[in-house]
């Protein structure tokens, strides 16, 4: 739970690696009610590095003042089980006054600009400056040669990246496949929050992103706003619960809009939603590298 001591117990370990290949410290951020998808992390994490930290943190900055902080769901004493099963050798399981003590020690944000308008940033006006805040703070707590990070949330990908760029961080950010339940719905610790009906509508999404992967196999060049109006339509024709919040393609990682695609011309686009059911919102996308 201590910074000073996570310190000193990660630069003790450090001091006894050999010399092996991989690298020695992967962190994989998250806030914690641990699912396969972070355990994806977690596995990618092994394989990559010596000693493996987990941060569970659920991070009030990166929360609106009508979102869904009070009740995000919370589970220590099973995440840290499926942390040893993982074979994490650290959890930092911080309290909120350890991050952000008092109100007057914490005037510095991290804030990217122009791709944090978009997607989730046009919605949740102040969740990536408190996802780059975060994360910036955990970097330079732990120090890692690598921090791990799902494709689930491909906009915080790009926006991460482009932050470690920018400040010449000395990290490797590693972006990992989206892990998904067998029927498609991509896993989420928001998952739980749906009920049986809004449960099995919500496959529309994942069903939407795969009729536009084969859309585009059949379109050698199109119109984006025709890929985009397709997997919209889809949606409404086939949930009577999902409220779009929004449905956009663009580049991916720049995140620039763009009109039209032609045959043979190598781009990667970024197809991604986000929708409600019931009080449930869920994000979901797809990246197609053409040409
Ligand atoms: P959280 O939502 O807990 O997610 C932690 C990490 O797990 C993120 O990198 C996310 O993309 C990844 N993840 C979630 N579901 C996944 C899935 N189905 N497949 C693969 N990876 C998945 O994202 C956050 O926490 C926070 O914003 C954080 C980065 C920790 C900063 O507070």
């Amino acid at each position: 739970q201590s910074i000073a001591l996570l310190r000193s117990k990660l630069e003790e370990k450090r001091a006894n690696l050999g010399t092996g290949l991989k690298a020695p410290v992967g962190l994989v951020p998250t806030m914690g009610y641990l699912h396969e998808g972070h355990v994806s992390l977690l596995n990618a994490a092994r394989e990559a590095s010596e000693i493996v930290v987990l941060s569970i943190f659920v991070n009030p900055l990166q929360f609106g003042p009508n979102e869904d902080l009070d009740r995000y769901p919370r589970d220590t004493e099973r995440d840290l089980k499926v942390a040893e099963a993982a074979g994490v050798d650290f959890v930092f399981l911080p309290q909120v006054e350890e991050m952000y003590p008092g109100s007057r020690s914490s005037r510095t944000k991290v804030s990217v600009s122009e791709i944090t308008s978009v997607l989730c940033g046009a919605s949740r006006p102040v969740h990536f400056d408190g996802v780059t805040t975060v994360v910036a703070k955990l970097l330079n707590i732990v120090q890692p040669d690598k921090a791990f990070f799902g494709l689930k949330d491909a906009q915080q990908v790009a926006v991460i990246s482009q932050m470690v760029n920018d400040l010449n961080m000395p990290v490797d950010i590693v972006a990992c496949p989206i892990l998904r339940e067998e029927d498609g719905l991509a896993l989420s610790s928001r998952n739980v929050f749906l009920s049986p009906e809004e449960r099995e509508q919500a496959l529309v999404l994942s069903r939407s992103l795969n009729l536009a992967k084969t859309w585009v196999m059949e379109h050698p060049s199109f119109a984006v706003e025709d890929l985009r109006k397709m997997i919209q339509d889809f949606i409404t024709a086939h949930s009577s619960l999902a409220e779009i919040d929004y449905v956009e393609v663009l580049t991916y990682p720049q995140l620039d809009k763009i009109d039209t695609v032609s045959s043979g011309e190598t781009v990667t686009l970024i197809a991604a939603l986000a929708v409600k059911f019931g009080s449930t919102r869920l994000i979901d996308n797809l990246i197609l590298s053409l040409g």
